[in-house]
């Protein structure tokens, strides 16, 4: 079968495979904890939080299969059992028994790390020619630089006081 792993040099196209195998065991622990987040939240934010985690999981979802099919593309088999993506992730699980503020800080948190190793596959793919993939990351950062700053307004406890 062919694919696109002949366009590339195989170590170039190996590293770039594991660092994205390391981005779908991250977003498969993001997945689930943003699951807990749904289930668990409570209290006055319950609305906006309940409704935010569901969209959050979501678009998490579609990019656990965009990224394991490009994977497959690069001509490599993504981790598919929960033992890889234990073994693989840089995330903490996380509890549905967390307060709000806490889900909305640990959230925060996640992204960031999460678009820290998405830049970091940027480099490495731009560095391999595999334009695919960096569009395919640009796409994600762009979306993940626009929560964060939605989620620093929304804790932006200075203007809290002043409300
Ligand atoms: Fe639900």
């Amino acid at each position: 079968m062919e694919n696109t792993s002949q366009f590339f040099a195989s170590e170039e196209r190996e590293h770039i495979v594991s660092l994205l195998s390391t981005l779908l065991a991250d977003y498969h622990i993001h997945y689930q904890n943003l699951k807990a987040y749904h289930w668990g939240v409570r209290g006055a934010g319950f609305f906006t939080l309940h409704g935010l985690f569901e969209r959050y999981y979501t678009s998490t979802a579609s990019r656990i299969d965009d990224v394991a099919e490009r994977i497959l593309s690069l001509g490599a088999m993504p981790p598919h059992t929960y033992e890889d993506y234990m073994d693989k992730t840089r995330l903490m699980v996380r509890g549905a028994n967390e307060c709000s503020w806490e889900m909305i800080k640990n959230l925060k948190t996640e992204i960031e790390s999460i678009l820290a190793l998405s830049r970091t596959i940027i480099c490495a793919a731009t560095q391999a020619h595999d334009d695919v993939t960096v569009d395919m990351m640009v796409g994600y950062n762009a979306e993940d630089e626009k929560k964060l700053w939605m989620i620093s307004a929304y804790i932006d406890a200075e203007h809290q006081h002043k409300c």
